[in-house]
């Protein structure tokens, strides 16, 4: 299996250190953007670490992605001040407007993922989404459909 230098770069620079498997599992998934089952085998083989100990690591963790992402990430935020905001609003229209099911995060035409967040440092914009690095506060339900034509 040949993988990208930069994974191997990862992989060198954690090998063999204590405690290291969750950041390089981290700077995989910077590099691939979720953690796939044939990235998870190379590492296995490259670091001699159980493929069950990493495949274990990486569904423990909420931070780690199995399936990938789009490529645009909307962030919703559902901390307090988003939450009494009616934060949820805004998730069920953004779910709606991209077609996606409670089950589903990411759009069929691989466009948009979108995941909740505990708080994205704006409180007083609340209710708070943030796609890719822009944010965009005190939204109703029907500002979402504005935003979301802007990435088309
Ligand atoms: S609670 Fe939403 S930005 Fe802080």
């Amino acid at each position: 299996m040949k993988y990208k230098t930069g994974i191997d770069i990862a992989i060198n620079k954690f090998i063999g250190k204590k405690g290291a498997l969750i950041p390089l599992l981290q700077n995989v998934q910077d590099i691939e953007g979720y953690l796939s089952k044939e990235v998870m085998s190379y590492v296995s083989e490259k670091t001699g670490i159980k493929l069950a100990h990493i495949y274990g690591v990486a569904t423990f963790y909420t931070m780690f992605r199995l399936k990938p992402r789009g490529r645009h990430i909307i962030r919703v935020c559902k901390g307090t001040a988003c939450h009494v905001s009616d934060a949820n609003s805004i998730m069920n229209e953004i779910n709606n407007q991209l077609d996606l099911s409670g089950e589903e995060d990411t759009t069929k035409d691989g466009k948009f993922t979108v995941m909740p967040v505990a708080c994205l440092g704006c409180c007083s914009l609340a209710p708070v989404i943030m796609i890719d690095d822009s944010t965009h506060g005190k939204l109703t339900p029907d500002s979402i459909g504005k935003i979301l034509k802007r990435f088309e």
